[in-house]
């Protein structure tokens, strides 16, 4: 069978951004931001975009197009088939499986809230109630488990749809859905009275709050919510033809991300300014404080309806890219039609999440923590984003900038390409700017480097 392809260059962006907008964006970025003390945070957050995610999105593009496979087959092609950087595109298998194990119970979380939402929850609740009905949810192990199971299947029922109808067609009408969620509630919180508290809190950088250990965070995380370290977007990109600039479609797609992760903050900051709640409330930001704010708004059952939406089908679309560089590795590396390898790696997958959804409810993998320090959850979720995303990020940057056959790079990087003078800029920021960037995070995340 020939090689899949995207049926269009909109539809790869939209994928692509489809990707890399996730939770991250809608429920990680507020929370973070609001700890580290907002615009100073977002100023340093945006230079590391610029800096370290979108060369690395580029490399990765790159190798994905040239190779036209999957990460393991691709540095196979790449450097030699005996060799050793195979291990790269393993080591992004592996963090596939394991973040989609646990990603799929915070998305199954905010399906959830959409049947919550629509259900009329917020109806007289007073604010702990509503609250604290996330710490009833996080405890009951059965519930976690139903809703996880429920994404999984809608993810595993996209990906085995193929790249065209299932993938990219999917892409086509979440993602501006999703956008048009977004402005609706951006457009609402320009009316609450904390709007311009939000947006100050957003856009004034304020040094005085932020620490090293912030800055790294803002690193860090500019990694993550591109989807980079683990062949994501190296495997999107394969399916893409010459005649895309992947220059462009890279910073399309890193501005599209950043976007919404300031739209996010546009809607959450103003909402909890205006009822007097803190920023840095942590991770239990969306869940537990912004069900609170819409229950006290007029029309805040509407908003809730569509705000978690808006989270499900941001999780979705960045569940179909992790499953799919598992998928699309056996059908590379096995020659296993879509089918069995969207089913077969589907249901492993699902399986090794359960102890995750378990993780909150009791039992060994809550009391797990007694001994690693960590629930299962936060285990797994330790090792993908602290080790081995941080991880596959450097040895991406050091395989292309020093490693790789840089004629074919440099071929690669200009083909169908207006930006072709970049190039040197480019190969130089993933020579140096980024594995140095990214050494330093890595240490700072799994605590050797301790500031
Ligand atoms: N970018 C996703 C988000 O912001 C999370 C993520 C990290 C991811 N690495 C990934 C998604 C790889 C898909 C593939 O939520």
């Amino acid at each position: 069978m020939p090689r899949a392809q995207w049926a269009s260059r909109m539809g790869f962006v939209l994928a692509a951004a489809g990707s890399a907008i996730g939770l991250g964006n809608i429920w990680k970025f507020p929370y973070i931001s609001g700890m580290n003390g907002g615009g100073a945070f977002v100023l340093i957050y945006l230079v590391a975009i610029a800096l370290v995610g979108f060369p690395i999105m580029v490399a990765e593009l790159v190798i994905g197009r040239n190779a036209q496979a999957s990460p393991v087959v691709a540095f196979g092609k790449l450097a030699g088939a005996g060799s050793n950087w195979k291990m790269v595109g393993w080591l992004g298998v592996l963090t596939g499986f394991i973040i989609l194990s646990y990603y799929g119970v915070v998305a199954g979380w905010s399906l959830n809230y959409v049947l919550m939402s629509v259900c009329d929850f917020l109806a007289d609740k007073s604010p702990e109630q509503i609250s604290s009905l996330f710490d009833k949810l996080y405890v009951a192990g059965d519930m976690n488990l139903f809703w996880y199971a429920l994404f999984m299947l809608l993810t595993i029922g996209i990906v085995f749809g193929g790249v065209q109808k299932g993938i990219e067609r999917w892409a086509k009408i979440l993602m501006p859905m999703l956008f048009i969620i977004m402005l609706v509630l951006v457009v609402r919180a320009i009316f609450m009275p904390g709007f311009v508290r939000g947006v100050s809190f957003v856009f004034a950088p304020n040094f005085d709050k932020l620490t090293a250990g912030g800055v790294l965070e803002a690193v860090g995380h500019a990694f993550f919510t591109l989807s980079l370290g683990m062949g994501a977007m190296l495997t999107y990109g394969s399916y893409l033809g010459k005649k895309t600039d992947l220059v462009k479609a890279g910073a399309t797609v890193c501005a599209l991300d950043t976007l919404i992760a300031l739209m996010s903050c546009l809607i959450i900051f103003p909402v909890v300014f205006s009822f007097g709640f803190e920023p840095n409330q942590g991770p239990g930001l969306v869940f537990k404080t912004i069900p609170v704010v819409f229950s006290q708004i007029t029309g805040g059952e509407l908003l809730a309806i569509l705000f978690f939406l808006l989270l499900a089908f941001a999780a979705l679309t960045s569940a179909i890219s992790l499953l799919e560089v598992v998928t699309s590795h056996f059908i590379d590396s096995l020659g296993w039609s879509r089918k069995k390898a969207t089913l077969i790696p589907g249901a492993l997958i699902l399986v090794f999440g359960i102890p995750s959804a378990l993780a909150g409810s009791g039992g060994i993998f809550d009391s797990w923590k007694n001994i690693i320090g960590k629930n299962f959850f936060d285990t797994v979720d330790y090792l993908a984003t602290n080790w081995m995303l941080p991880l596959g990020g450097i040895l991406i940057a050091v395989f292309i900038g020093w490693f790789a056959p840089l004629e074919k790079i440099k071929e690669e990087f200009q083909e169908g390409s207006k930006f072709k003078t970049l190039f040197v800029t480019w190969l130089w920021a993933v020579r140096i700017i980024v594995p140095i960037a990214m050494i330093i995070v890595l240490l700072y995340k799994v605590r050797i480097l301790k500031i």
